[in-house]
């Protein structure tokens, strides 16, 4: 009771004392991802909180931890679902795990190219997909553009039967799993930030990812054959937990999703000009990229279609609703 009493007197003479301005109350939002402060999606997401600061008059900041500072993105989710984290940037691999619904960003050789995967996100599937994780505790408020992916190695890989026998590192996604099956080689889950090594020990033989994650992580001081089979095109995906949205008010909320687009739409932009550059760094530090013929590798992948086909009737529905968005 005292307390309490004392504490409503502290409450009035704040206001008093600094007018209800000054004492306004300030949400501040901890958002967590793995890449470096050089990456083109850190750069986004720092748009992203200036504009929620700016345009909430400094009530929402946005405070971001790169570098998988506050863990890799597994345990950043976990972290988010315990209330201990408000945001997260993680990809739709990763996601599969916490939402079904994320795995077709992962099928390879779904999407025709850029502006068929944009469509499709920025349409009723991609916000149906952010929305189908509510029950979960958490929904996505925009993809950013993360490129394709593509296998790199010691060694260069130009078709699906040089895999044989190669463990290749994957992100911990069914999806991915199934697709190094398909091409012959050996899955073998592994969170981001422990790659590095393994590729230098030879825990791993090879891995796959998009060009700037390459170069920026270093990996390409480890691995000197870059193949562009472009498999697949995984965006990156901030979700937010709902009960940090719950929080916020309407306009505040109304804040946020917008600045998350326009920052969706910077990274675009960022993303081409980050490509260019991070190839040439790696080039310069020895990196040969080819281009291969990617007949092999879409036949050898045809089966994960069939299976679905066979044995998931809602992601076929939802396959099939993808080929349509022209
Ligand atoms: C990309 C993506 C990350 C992901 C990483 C990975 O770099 O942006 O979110 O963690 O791939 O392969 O694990």
């Amino acid at each position: 009771m005292n307390a309490a009493k004392t504490l409503l007197g502290t409450v009035i003479g704040t206001l008093l004392l600094f007018g209800p301005s000054q004492a306004m109350a300030v949400t501040t939002l901890k958002l967590s991802h793995n890449h470096n402060r050089d990456h083109a999606v850190h750069q986004a997401m720092s748009d992203m909180a200036k504009e929620v600061r700016e345009k909430t008059s400094g009530e929402v900041v946005i405070r971001i931890y790169p570098d998988a500072q506050l863990g890799s993105q597994r345990e950043s989710m976990e972290l988010m679902q315990n209330g201990a984290l408000d945001m997260v940037k993680s990809n739709a691999a990763e996601l599969e795990s916490f939402g079904a619904a994320y795995s077709v960003f992962n099928l390879p050789y779904l999407f025709r190219d850029k502006e068929h995967l944009f469509k499709v996100e920025e349409g009723d599937i991609g916000r149906e997909i952010l929305n189908s994780t509510k029950g979960s505790g958490f929904v996505g408020l925009t993809y950013y553009d993360a490129g394709a992916r593509s296998l790199y190695a010691k060694k260069p890989i130009t078709s699906p039967s040089d895999l044989k026998g190669m463990k290749i590192r994957v992100q911990p996604s069914p999806s991915a799993i199934a697709m190094v099956k398909a091409l012959g080689g050996n899955p073998t889950p592994l969170a981001y930030g422990e790659l590095y090594t393994a590729l230098q020990q030879g825990v791993v033989d090879a891995a796959e990812n998009n060009i700037p994650s390459f170069s920026l992580s270093r990996h390409s001081e480890v691995a000197k054959f870059f193949s562009l089979d472009e498999h697949t095109m995984v965006p990156d995906v901030l979700v937010v937990s709902t009960k940090t949205l719950d929080k916020l008010t309407p306009e505040q909320q109304q804040v946020l999703y917008k600045a998350a687009a326009n920052s969706s739409e910077l990274m675009k932009k960022l993303w081409i000009q980050s490509e260019e550059k991070e190839r040439a760094v790696a080039e310069k530090a020895g990196v040969i990229f080819s281009n291969v013929d990617k007949a092999p590798f879409v036949q050898a992948v045809q089966p994960i279609y069939a299976e679905i086909q066979k044995n998931d009737p809602e992601l076929d529905v939802m396959v099939e609703r993808i080929k349509n968005v022209k």
